[in-house]
């Protein structure tokens, strides 16, 4: 009498126990194998069997093999998977997955810009504190208490109980969020000699609405140069050869008269805007309206004052001082439509630059 339970049993046990692709290939050719395979004997002989037995056999043999059909599938799968994981059988030569590693900020990036072609025109880069004294963001500065100049800067004041510098709470003094690098200039004189010329990269904070070209943080460089008899001319070169290695050749400048109480006189540099020649960032609907010129910085010749502030004799020195706000520069040369974009944390945004 077949025995079909039996083979069922040694078939699945031995397929279980297979240690490699080869061993569960001979199995199947064993069982299933088309010549001398032990159930398709079986099957191929059914037809020799009485009607009765034909009946009950034939079903269940074939069942059989449909069953063995997808436990040796099964079993392969098995082996191949745990091949993977031990290393054998790695397909060497497939291209590898590429490694996502970070990359810089677009905002660090053309800081970094703006830091080497000042260096190579013999700047040093200089920092200082984003938390500020009322005396250097302002007083320092040529703009005293309740002089209606002040209103060009909306401040963050810090509250007064919050102050934890010793000397500050001492003498009673404000403090506030740097609402320019300004400031810098007066620290920086106060420990140093001209004839000098630096650049202070940094971030500032304004108590404005935001919309797309305003931020209450965003970030500044300033600039300055002391001698001897540093003039506006000596500025106007370092302007353009700092716009002409930042944005090419062909760049339009214009300076405008305006007004900021630590510069006399004072003004402010437009960058012309050529429409389209600058590419659009993907998922952006707005290009600039049209071409035009954009105002990009403020400067001046520094203000007596604020060399008095500092112990210089203003009768012995010049300078020209400017600051220029980060975010523009880096909209106007990757065509950036909104400032609050640098700030958004968005990849799709951050992975395009
Ligand atoms: N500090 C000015 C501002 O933030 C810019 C400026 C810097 C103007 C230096 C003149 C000279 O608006």
């Amino acid at each position: 009498m077949i025995n079909l339970e039996q083979l069922k049993k040694q078939a699945l046990s031995a397929v279980k126990s297979a240690k490699d692709a080869k061993a569960l290939e001979s199995l199947r050719v064993r069982f299933l194998g088309r010549e001398k395979g032990e159930l398709t004997k079986i099957l191929r002989s059914l037809g020799t069997l009485p009607l009765e037995d034909k009946r009950k056999l034939g079903p269940q043999a074939n069942a059989l093999r449909q069953e063995l059909e997808t436990a040796f599938n099964k079993k392969l799968e098995e082996l191949k998977v745990n091949s993977q994981k031990s290393g054998v059988g790695v397909d060497i030569t497939m291209p590898g997955k590429k490694v996502s590693v970070g990359h810089l900020h677009i905002l660090t990036q053309v800081e970094k810009q703006v830091r080497d072609i000042f260096k190579a025109l013999n700047f040093s880069v200089v920092e200082g504190p984003e938390v500020e004294t009322e005396y250097y963001n302002f007083d320092a500065l040529n703009i005293p208490k309740d002089h209606p100049a002040r209103d060009m800067w909306d401040t963050f004041w810090i509250l007064q109980n919050r102050i934890k510098n010793q000397e500050s709470r001492i003498k009673n003094e404000k403090m506030l969020l740097r609402t320019h690098t300004s400031p810098v200039q007066v620290r920086y004189m106060e420990n140093h000699q001209p004839p000098f010329q630096i650049i202070v990269p940094g971030r500032v904070f304004r108590f404005e609405a935001t919309d797309a070209s305003h931020e209450i943080n965003f970030h500044q460089v300033e600039g300055l140069m002391v001698g001897k008899d540093v003039n506006l001319a000596n500025f106007k070169f370092v302007m353009r050869e700092f716009f002409r290695r930042l944005f090419g050749e062909d760049i339009k400048l214009r300076y405008r008269p305006s007004y900021f109480p630590f510069v006399e006189p004072g003004l402010e540099i437009d960058i012309w805007y050529e429409r389209g020649k600058l590419r659009r960032p993907e998922g952006s609907e707005s290009r600039p309206k049209a071409s035009g010129w954009l105002e990009i910085m403020g400067a001046g010749m520094v203000h007596p004052h604020v060399f008095e502030a500092a112990r210089y004799n203003p009768r012995d020195l010049q300078g020209f001082a400017f600051g220029l706000g980060l975010e523009r520069i880096a909209m106007i040369k990757y065509n950036i439509p909104d400032i609050r974009m640098f700030y958004s944390g968005d990849l799709r945004f951050i992975k395009q630059f």
